[in-house]
């Protein structure tokens, strides 16, 4: 059976059951849109149920998770521009310590295989303890922040509603969190309209020029529908000289991952600046000026699609960008379900 299929059918299953026992929580089925990949997060192992994502959604807004307090995940991912720290090169945390690398969106993370620029994390449920325990970012423990949410108010009854009793563990602040960052699926672009033929919508002779030259030089890494690969590339980027950040390679040692990076989604990108895992490009015209004129050429991990330069003029560089604002997706940046909770 086609495992879209029986994921649906296992997710009705489970919630006409959940319907049945009372006050235990809903299960809500994870939409896939239309002509879309299966998603590679298996939601039989974490079940999203209203009450998880709302968990979820609360911790993800409350700064109690780090050490003064003051820091929250929505300091660095903020909603309105794709979930990512808008304007800082490189993430600000507590203390106004700063990171080493730019923050990511949380975009259409139920498709991604390994997280962090790096892949350095590999499950998504384990993702929330490094930025907790990070000192350049909430700078806490395990043990402190199940202690205050213990004495908080309401926390106690919130895993109850989710999970079934009041216990509060590592393992259930991690499902919770992650049942939040993995609904954070964005689908209804004007590209996702134009793609499923809505009445009304079409793009303009620019932007369709700019999609021709988007599918001629970019695609094989930032493949549609989700505008990555899930793997990991060198787009012959020059290392910072400060920030020697080595990518990839600091996780496997292998020297044929040195400077290899994650292939970023390009949803949203109109509002996801700066750009590239140190943020160095403020502007999609200076990234579209990089892929032109800036590739690092002898770098020697450049993967073979760029090795061949990349020509395009002016215009051309205009015209991908027009298509590229076609990703942003206004729904989802403004939707109220992902917002900070009331
Ligand atoms: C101080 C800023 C900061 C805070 C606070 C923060 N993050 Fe992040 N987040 C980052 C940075 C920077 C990265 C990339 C790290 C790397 O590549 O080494 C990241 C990566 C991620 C990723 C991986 C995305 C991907 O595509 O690979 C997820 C998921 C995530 N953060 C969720 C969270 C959650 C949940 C919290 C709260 C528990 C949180 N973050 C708190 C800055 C922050
Ligand atoms: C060989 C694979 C590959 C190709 C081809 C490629 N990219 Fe990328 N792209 C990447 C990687 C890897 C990164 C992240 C690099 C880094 O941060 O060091 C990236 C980053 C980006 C970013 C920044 C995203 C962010 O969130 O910071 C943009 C924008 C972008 N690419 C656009 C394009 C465009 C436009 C083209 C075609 C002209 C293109 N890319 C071709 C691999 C590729």
């Amino acid at each position: 059976m086609n495992r879209l299929i029986f994921l649906s059918l296992m997710v009705l299953s489970m919630a006409v059951w959940s319907f049945k026992q009372k006050g235990s929580p809903t299960i809500v089925s994870f939409a896939v849109p239309q002509k879309w990949p299966a998603p590679k997060f298996d939601f039989a192992k974490n079940p999203l149920t209203q009450e998880g994502f709302e968990l979820g959604r609360k911790l993800f807004y409350d700064p109690v998770l780090s050490r003064d307090s003051t820091i929250s995940c929505a300091s660095c991912h903020l909603q309105y521009t794709g979930f990512t720290h808008v304007d800082h090169n490189v993430s600000h945390g507590i203390d106004g310590r700063k990171g080493t690398r730019n923050s990511p969106v949380l975009i259409n993370l139920a498709w991604s295989s390994s997280f962090h620029w790096d892949g350095g994390v590999n499950h998504i449920e384990v993702q929330g303890l490094n930025p907790i325990q990070h000192p350049a970012e909430m700078d806490n423990t395990m043990e402190e922040v199940i202690n205050r949410l213990q004495r908080s108010g309401n926390y106690p009854a919130l895993f109850d509603a989710a999970f079934g009793s009041k216990e509060i563990t590592t393992v259930r602040i991690m499902k919770a969190l992650s049942q939040f960052d993995l609904s954070l699926v964005s689908s209804n672009s004007k590209y996702d309209q134009v793609m499923r033929k809505e009445k009304g919508i079409a793009f303009t002779e620019q932007e369709k020029k700019g999609l021709k030259l988007f599918r001629k030089n970019c695609v094989a890494c930032h493949k549609e529908p989700l505008f990555t690969n899930d793997f990991f590339a060198s787009n012959g980027l020059p290392m910072d000289p400060i920030l020697k950040d080595v990518g990839r390679y600091g996780i496997t040692h292998d020297p044929k991952d040195s400077l290899l990076f994650k292939i970023p989604t390009l949803r949203n990108i109109e509002y996801t600046f700066p750009y590239m895992h140190d943020g160095r490009f403020r502007k999609l015209k200076d990234v579209l000026k990089f892929y032109s004129e800036g590739i690092d050429l002898k770098s020697k991990n450049l993967h073979p699609v760029l090795q061949k330069k990349v020509t395009l003029s002016e215009n051309d560089q205009k015209d991908i960008i027009a298509f590229l604002y076609t990703l942003t997706d206004k729904e989802f940046l403004f939707n109220n379900k992902f917002s900070f909770p009331k």
